[in-house]
């Protein structure tokens, strides 16, 4: 986990949207637009936040640029990789090995111990020594002593410390999360937010961080701002 990630050799960005639009049937019969035309581009290795108003089509966003959902229309690129052109088994392998994604509410296999639920991702992602790997992410985040509990024996903040060595074991080159802070008091977001930002600097990641905290979002080096589905503010802090 210690050793540097090489720079990688993306000429394009990381990531790259192009006129993405999602839409959903709605329950009246019409058709709910969640995403409307957003186009942007993150460069590998920087940091982005992605802001703006419940609703407004943050995690909806975030989820597509993982490749766990696919725009009605436009074109995503994620690592070099046109995402429209990959079969589900294509996505599912590119996910494991290129995506490290943390949620709010953690998402961790309740009946599998904290070395179990990091160790699935790692074989999921193809690693040798997956056991080991798995061990040393838990480490890393300061878990070495909490291996073998399950998520109903740690705290929310333990709880998503193992969600984030989950996430980055395959050092993946893009990192997202969705509100990883948001379930947690400000002790504990603090000590999961320096994480995180320690582990994108290891790994080089590109992080994306979709957040209602101001304080954090400030922290990254891109911002996206979302209104209802459309992108009305992009900055570089
Ligand atoms: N599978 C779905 N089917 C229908 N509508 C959906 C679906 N997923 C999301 N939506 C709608 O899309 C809109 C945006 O949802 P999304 O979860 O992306 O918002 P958000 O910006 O992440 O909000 P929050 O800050 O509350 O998490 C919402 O109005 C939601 O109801
Ligand atoms: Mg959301």
């Amino acid at each position: 986990m210690v050793v540097p990630r090489p720079r990688l050799p993306y000429a394009q960005a990381m990531l790259e949207l192009s006129a993405v639009t999602k839409s959903f049937p709605s329950p009246e019969g019409g058709i709910l637009t969640v995403l409307d035309g957003v186009s942007l581009s993150i460069a590998a290795g920087t940091s982005a936040a992605i802001l703006g108003p419940s609703g407004s089509g943050k995690s909806t966003l975030l989820g597509l640029m993982a490749g766990l959902d696919k725009p009605t229309s436009g074109t995503i690129r994620a690592a070099g990789k046109d995402l429209g052109s990959l079969s589900e088994v294509q996505l599912a392998a590119f996910r494991a090995r290129n995506v490290g994604f943390v949620f709010q509410s953690f998402h961790l296999l309740q009946h599998f111990d904290a070395l179990q639920n990091v160790l699935i991702a790692a074989e999921l992602a193809g690693l040798d020594d997956a056991e080991a790997k798995a061990g040393e992410a838990l480490r890393r985040v300061g878990l070495g002593e909490r291996m073998h509990h399950v998520p109903a024996k740690l705290s929310g903040g333990e709880c998503q410390r193992v969600a984030l060595a989950r996430a980055v074991v395959a050092r993946p080159p893009i990192l997202l999360c969705d509100e990883p802070t948001g379930s947690l008091d400000a002790k504990n977001a603090d000590v999961v937010f320096a994480l995180l930002k320690e582990l994108h600097q290891d790994l080089h990641a590109t992080l994306v961080l979709v957040t209602h905290d101001a304080r954090l979002g400030a922290q990254m080096a891109q911002h996206i701002a979302l209104e209802r589905g459309r992108v009305v503010e992009a900055a570089h802090g």
